[in-house]
């Protein structure tokens, strides 16, 4: 039997293109792994009308990690259009699988290094090295969303003069859940000799949810007194991050923000191609690139496989496998710095797939 079972989740678009690349990868270090196909994405909606279906949540409830491709998310009006006939018209609504499995399997650390590999052409600046801890299961991306105001709603002071046709999303953040996302961004801060926290807000505006969340923030870095400890507003900092980047190392985020940092950083390290992510829990963990199934690549294996190769390195990590873990990304290094394979988005004309065995071949 192999030491690790590994959901593979290739899901929908460049999804199965960049999980094929990072295979190569994997299997050229030899990882004592079983990987098992499972189902998920806009085809099971269309289908089933469950783009998350019960035996893939199964399947990863029975396996140590997962690694996923993409999912592709459409609007409610294809949403309802798109499933097959027999399902229309049944109320089912459409829910980002990615979403649910952070929820369903709390995976509450969202955590995305944004590092510029010496030699990638699309640095915004060579050196820059930021790791977001965004939290990944309250916040706006609750799923707690109304059409309309609910008739109840409207007796609860401060709803008096809102329209009864608003369209209402709420804002949940607890006291857990802001304390142990900062938790883990300073846990990991000191494990890695990191020097400095930023803790991302709109606490004067936004101010019971985020303002909870910054003194969740205050709260912890007290225990930290080795860590500088910093927060900014989340306009501001996105200005001052391309100001001056090398003020900034961890930044420590709710949902919302810490998904529009991401691309932010992600870009400032080399694009979506380069960003990766892991969706963290205690018990388990779902790796994944941080872009999206971008569907016009779909299949035609010219996409970057980076970014998922490097959340194939978080997954070493986080199984404990710290020296293969360390191989991977010194074999990506390598290849970006000598800069003879390079796809399209960094400018050159290797395929995913070439891209890879590059990578496996530095192994
Ligand atoms: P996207 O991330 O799929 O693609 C945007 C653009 O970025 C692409 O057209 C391409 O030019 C570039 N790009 C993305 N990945 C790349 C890679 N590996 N190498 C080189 N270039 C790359 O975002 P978009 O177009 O906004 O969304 C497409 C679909 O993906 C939507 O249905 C959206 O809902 C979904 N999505 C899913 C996510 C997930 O599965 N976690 C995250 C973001 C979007
Ligand atoms: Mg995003």
């Amino acid at each position: 039997m192999a030491k690790y079972k590994i959901a593979w989740l290739p899901g929908d678009g460049i999804g199965k293109d960049v999980l094929d690349a990072t295979r190569i990868v994997l299997d050229r270090i030899g990882l004592d792994a079983q990987y098992i196909h499972g189902d998920v994405g806009w085809e099971f909606w269309c289908k089933e009308g469950e783009p998350l279906p019960k035996r893939t949540v199964e399947l990863m409830r029975s396996t140590d990690c997962a690694m996923f491709g993409a999912i592709t998310s459409k609007p409610k009006s294809i949403a309802d259009t798109e499933l097959v006939p027999s399902l229309r018209n049944k109320g089912l609504v459409y829910r980002s699988p990615i979403v649910r499995m952070r929820q369903k399997f709390d995976l509450y650390i969202c955590k995305r290094p944004c590092k510029a590999y010496k030699g990638n052409p699309l640095n915004f600046k060579e050196g820059i090295d930021f790791v977001i801890f965004r939290e990944n299961t309250e916040d706006l991306y609750s799923g707690i969303e109304y059409n309309q105001v609910p008739v109840e709603m409207l007796s609860i002071k401060g709803m008096e003069n809102v329209a009864r046709d608003a369209a209402i999303s709420v804002k949940v953040n607890t006291p857990k859940g802001c304390e142990r996302i900062v938790r883990a961004a300073f846990d990991f801060a000191q494990k890695h000799k990191r020097k400095k926290v930023t803790c991302v807000h709109k606490a004067n505006v936004v101010r019971a949810t985020d303002g909870l969340f910054l003194e969740k923030f205050d709260q912890v870095a007290a225990d930290y007194p080795g860590i500088e400890a910093d927060n900014a507003n989340v306009d501001s900092l996105c200005q001052w991050l391309l100001k001056k980047p090398f003020n900034y190392d961890i930044l420590v985020a709710p949902n919302l923000y810490g998904d529009i940092i991401s691309d932010l950083c992600a870009q400032m390290t080399g694009g979506l191609g380069f960003g990766s992510s892991g969706n963290i829990g205690d018990s388990y963990a779902v790796f994944e690139p941080t872009h999206g199934s971008a569907p016009k690549y779909a299949g035609m294996y010219k996409v970057n496989p980076i970014a998922t190769i490097l959340a194939a390195k978080m997954m070493l990590e986080w199984l404990g496998e710290h020296a293969a873990a360390d191989r991977f990304e010194k074999a990506v290094a390598q290849v970006i710095e000598e800069g003879k394979t390079k796809t399209y988005d960094m400018g050159g004309e290797a395929t995913s797939l070439e891209m890879a065995e590059a990578i496996a071949e530095k192994l």
